[in-house]
């Protein structure tokens, strides 16, 4: 019978344990006369388990097959350990190696740069710092999943392909399985009825749109999946393929809408800084030394909020010479973003009310006729972190503006059936993943924040 153990809870023990049985990766091995140390990794916490292999051992014959990197099985007692740096350690009884590593493993030197591991992203997670990442990532995943089930939204699964395009076309991938040697072709243009689906398909921008028919019959929802922009950006925050949580809500307005995204943001911030210590403080030590009192303060902040006119107001007055001058009617530049969070307002700021003819045709139109209820919430170091709104409720306002952008409503026909039956207000969000994990880890590249970047002309595997 083995006792089979984690890293993590041996590192964990509160008084020593017999005879356990731990299998992992080897971090480092330092021989001295009498003895080898092991440093055991196993992925379950950022520390390593010291063990210590003495010439009694079972299999010692192969400790230098222990090399960085290899595969391991240890089976020895959990006892105090008397070295300085850890409170615990292995006094192995057996050693067996798993898995060799020889010495053109890449990862022999402890410091390698990002650029570097970019290369080698089937491997970087054996470091301390993606593995860190990949365990922030995974527990984030889980909090946002608690954050809203305990405020009584129900998560709800959105197509990846999908037949509708949320917010004009143009930025999306195709999905298709016609020939692309030979397309069909009718009256001088792509036959999509020989197609899949019979008809145009791509992968989703946005569960928005989806979500929002499921908020009109669960009242409280949200979606959090993978979403695809095929827009050629090739900037630190931008990927082809990112994660986004969407949540959406009835009978609330634009105010209800910022008010969530500030909880949630906290709750978020609150859970990386308690729960996840050990792996955040990777970061404040390795990336940013000021990462820790960042998020302080944003967790004790009150996240202001301005409208677009003011915003632009402020940026008009700010004597600062930017690279595109800010004009009433304009998208805001990354620019003016950095100098609205970081100089003017010195945290988040949610910017509210945007020019009508620069947003999507179901964000609520505003009695001026000139601004729609909507909302971006920008943050220190990344900029734009949620975009969301209140949503046009109206069937006929609706209607009126999809014909003004161009849209055929014939093709929105089940998302006006949300306002043709028992329409209400409701608002909604939606907050980029990575972008998160960039400011809470201080990352500045949205490259190191995925497992598996997408970006263009970058598909390793
Ligand atoms: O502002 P966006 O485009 O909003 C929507 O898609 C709405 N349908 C959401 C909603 O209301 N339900 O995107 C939302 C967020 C952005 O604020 C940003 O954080 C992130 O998604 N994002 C990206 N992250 C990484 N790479 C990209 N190419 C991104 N594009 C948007
Ligand atoms: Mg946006």
């Amino acid at each position: 019978m083995t006792n089979r153990r984690a890293v993590r809870e041996l590192l964990n023990a509160v008084i020593p344990i017999a005879a356990v049985d731990v299998r992992g990766w080897v971090r480092t091995r330092r021989d001295a006369k009498e003895f080898s140390f092991i440093e055991l990794n196993d992925g379950s916490c950022l520390k390593s388990l010291q063990c210590v292999v003495a010439a009694d051992c079972a299999g010692f014959e192969a400790i230098r097959l222990a090399t960085t990197g290899a595969a391991v099985r240890l089976e020895g007692d959990l006892v105090a350990s008397t070295g300085k740096g850890q409170r615990w350690e292995l006094k192995a009884s057996s050693l067996e190696i798993i898995g060799t590593c020889p010495d053109d493993y890449p990862l022999q030197k402890k410091r390698h740069s990002d650029e570097f591991l970019r290369t080698i992203a089937h491997l970087r997670s054996r470091t301390n710092k993606y593995g860190a990442m990949a365990r922030l990532r995974s527990r984030l995943a889980w909090k946002i999943h608690e954050f809203f089930q305990s405020r009584g939204f129900h998560y709800i699964h959105t197509p990846i392909i999908t037949g509708a395009d949320c917010e004009g076309a143009g930025d999306m991938f195709r999905v298709t399985t016609l020939p692309l040697e030979h397309v069909p072709q009718r009256d001088g243009k792509v036959d999509f009825d020989a197609d899949f689906f019979g008809k145009e398909a791509h992968l989703t921008v946005s569960g928005q749109l989806a979500v929002e028919t499921y908020c009109m019959g669960l009242g409280r929802v949200y979606t959090f999946g993978p979403t695809f922009r095929a827009e050629n950006s090739n900037t630190s925050r931008h990927m082809a393929e990112f994660w986004m949580i969407e949540p959406e809500f009835a009978f609330a307005d634009l105010a209800d809408d910022m008010q969530l995204a500030e909880d949630m943001v906290k709750a978020l911030l609150d859970f990386v800084c308690e729960e996840c210590a050990d792996d955040l403080d990777v970061f404040t030590n390795f990336v940013d030394p000021t990462l820790r009192a960042r998020l302080d303060a944003v967790r004790r902040a009150q996240f202001a909020r301005v409208s677009y006119t003011e915003a632009i107001a402020i940026l008009a007055a700010s004597g600062m010479a930017f690279e595109y001058a800010p004009t009433w009617g304009a998208d805001l530049q990354s620019e003016h973003e950095h100098y609205l969070t970081e100089h003017h307002f010195g945290g988040p700021v949610f910017v509210h009310d945007w020019p009508r003819d620069i947003k999507a045709f179901y964000m609520r139109q505003n009695d001026d006729g000139r601004t729609v209820a909507a909302m971006d919430l920008l943050i220190p170091k990344v900029g734009e972190l949620v975009g969301g709104s209140q949503r046009e409720e109206r069937l006929e306002r609706l209607g009126e503006r999809l014909g003004e952008m161009g849209l055929d409503a014939a093709d929105y026909w089940w998302y006006l059936d949300t306002r043709r039956y028992g329409t209400a207000p409701h608002a909604g969000f939606g907050l980029g993943f990575e972008r998160f994990l960039m400011f809470a880890t201080g990352v500045t590249n949205i490259r190191d924040v995925i497992p598996f970047p997408r970006t263009p002309k970058h598909l390793e595997f």
